[in-house]
């Protein structure tokens, strides 16, 4: 039986953090065992928020990708490749740009808080509207039928499928409507407690070394009612906690549980237990990213195969959607 396909992308706009890790690269590398898979990096989306700032684009395009190697994205057996590099991807973005009515992108909620989010850029421009079109583009060329997203992507994906659903009826059936394979996304908070992310300088990043762990998880906010080693403290308020949950052994976490709620444990000891618990975790991710970042020849040819196997797919698939437009 033929395996179903699955196809996802991600922006190369800066470093990989322990967020994107388990939210997203962890689901996946585990959905490889069950389908086909197509990664890419989404050089043109970073565009339309980084256009001023294109350095970063570059910067962090190969490295994330070498990421996605080191968490065990497999090029045997996914299709790994970078966006711009199939310029098919804009072709089909600018015929499906004709189908679009634009009070579906107007009104997209994502849209509407992006813009009130990035005060900073100026994304008031034509690129960024047409977000979720390039995005459909990226989905609809390879007939993917589940795209692993967190909830904030919902809306585009929902404008993938009703493009899809008008190509299909102006035209001729071409493309089947994609779902969503929602990604639960864990509780882990930035360093100071807000949603991590890079633009509030709270993340911690996979390539962080040794001490810049240690830095950031000594400053890292517990429980803010416990304030001395005496005082019980309560690992349900503690944004420390959630991380033992991922990375500590179960029954050390129960220990932990248990001690803090009767001051039997201190902060310090706590952090001290997970960032080893974190460091044991990312060891053999950070060796092969070491790796990699000195094989780039390798990861080059890794890229350049991944995108020649997506663009003969977009080739066939361009065919059938300018006959069916009858360019
Ligand atoms: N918009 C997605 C994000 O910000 C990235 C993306 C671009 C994508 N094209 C895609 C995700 C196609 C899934 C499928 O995370
Ligand atoms: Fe959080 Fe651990 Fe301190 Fe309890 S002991 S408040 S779980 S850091």
């Amino acid at each position: 039986m033929k395996k179903k396909r699955v196809l996802s992308g991600m922006r190369p706009t800066g470093k990989t953090h322990l967020g994107h890790l388990h939210g997203i690269l962890e689901n996946w590398r585990n959905l490889q065992d069950e389908y086909e898979c197509f990664y890419f990096a989404a050089d043109w989306h970073a565009l339309t928020s980084e256009y001023k700032n294109i350095a970063i684009i570059k910067e962090s395009l190969n490295e994330m990708i070498i990421d996605w190697l080191s968490v065990g994205i497999d090029p045997q057996r996914s299709t790994l490749f970078v966006q711009s590099w199939v310029k098919e991807h804009a072709e089909l973005h600018l015929l499906l740009s004709m189908i679009t009515p634009l009070g579906w992108l107007e009104r997209n909620p994502t849209y509407k808080e992006q813009q009130e989010e990035l005060v900073d850029k100026d994304i008031s421009t034509y690129g960024f509207l047409g977000y979720p079109v390039l995005q459909a583009a990226d989905i609809l060329m390879y007939k993917g039928n589940y795209v692993p997203v967190g909830k904030d992507q919902l809306p585009h994906l929902e404008i993938t499928r009703e493009i899809a659903r008008r190509f299909n009826y102006l035209y001729q059936e071409t493309f089947p409507p994609p779902e969503a394979l929602l990604t639960e996304v864990p509780n882990l908070g930035g360093t100071d407690g807000r949603k991590m992310s890079k633009s509030y300088n709270n993340a911690i990043f996979i390539s962080d070394p040794l001490d810049v762990l240690v830095a950031k998880i000594e400053q890292m906010i517990t429980d803010p009612q416990r304030g001395y080693r005496k005082d019980p403290g309560n690992p349900d308020v503690c944004g420390l906690f959630p991380y033992h949950r991922i990375y500590t052994e179960p029954e050390v976490v129960k220990e932990i549980n248990r001690e803090c709620r009767r001051a039997g444990i201190g902060c310090r000891e706590c952090k001290r237990i997970l960032i080893k618990s974190i460091q044991e975790y990312l060891a053999p991710i950070q060796e092969k990213r070491k790796y990699y970042l000195t094989h780039p020849a390798e990861v080059e040819e890794i890229i350049e195969e991944g995108t020649r196997g997506a663009r003969e797919v977009a080739q066939h698939t361009m065919a059938e959607v300018r006959e069916a437009m009858g360019m």
